[in-house]
């Protein structure tokens, strides 16, 4: 297998984040892998495809069949080393073969809009999956950026939150859609996250 997989980060989702170096790569793909919103955007007519789905078996078939006979780009949202398909490629393909090409997280974009340094925070995912219990405690000074999804949301977190000693009181911003035209951003407090509608897919930046 002399071709590589090209794992492309795509940015937080406006095609203004994407870097040119991941550009290069997709246009130049013949075969190209990607969610179906990445390949209406990005992909060409004389392309050969696979979209990303619930079913993850079958990207990884497409990439076996055509590894061969050339590089395969898998375009994967934010950063690829952030909660991507990246490490399902590395369970099924020898890492010497996989070339990443990181991008702008919206866990980044996040805290650029709060113009906030993210390097003390404690960074975690609630994205089909939940973190420690004693990783969400509250203590002094502790910044939380957290992914979430739609069980897992404002709502749901900002309760859980409250369990785990953070004061009602305490702020928590609200991402959503980052980058995109309808991108909403809002500060509230946890008491108030907890009873209002859930937003779900955003990031929750909370202190
Ligand atoms: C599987 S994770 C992918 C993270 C991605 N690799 C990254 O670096 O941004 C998906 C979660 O990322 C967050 N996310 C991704 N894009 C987002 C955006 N444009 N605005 C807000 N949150 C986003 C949401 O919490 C979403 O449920």
């Amino acid at each position: 297998m002399q071709n590589k997989i090209i794992v492309a980060g795509i940015g937080p989702g406006n095609p203004d984040y994407i870097t040119p170096a991941a550009l290069k790569k997709i246009f130049a793909a013949k075969f190209l892998v990607g969610g179906r919103r990445a390949l209406e955007e990005f992909s060409t007519p004389n392309q050969i495809t696979c979209p990303i789905t619930r079913d993850l078996d079958a990207p990884i078939n497409f990439i076996r069949e055509n590894i061969l006979r050339g590089e395969v780009v898998v375009m994967v949202s934010g950063d690829p080393g952030y909660y991507s398909m990246l490490d399902l490629l590395r369970k099924n393909f020898p890492p010497e073969k996989i070339e990443v090409i990181p991008s702008i997280s919206a866990m980044q974009l996040a805290f650029a809009k709060l113009a906030l340094s993210w390097h003390d925070a404690t960074l975690l995912s609630f994205h089909g999956r939940q973190p420690a219990r004693v990783a969400l405690e509250f203590s002094d000074g502790k910044i939380l950026g957290l992914l979430t999804d739609a069980e897992f949301n404002s709502a749901t977190i900002s309760e859980l939150l409250m369990n785990c000693g953070w004061d009602k009181n305490s702020s928590v911003t609200i991402c959503a859609r980052l980058s995109y035209p309808d991108e909403k951003i809002f500060t509230t407090t946890l008491a108030d996250a907890a009873q209002n509608l859930p937003v779900k897919h955003c990031i929750l930046i909370v202190r």
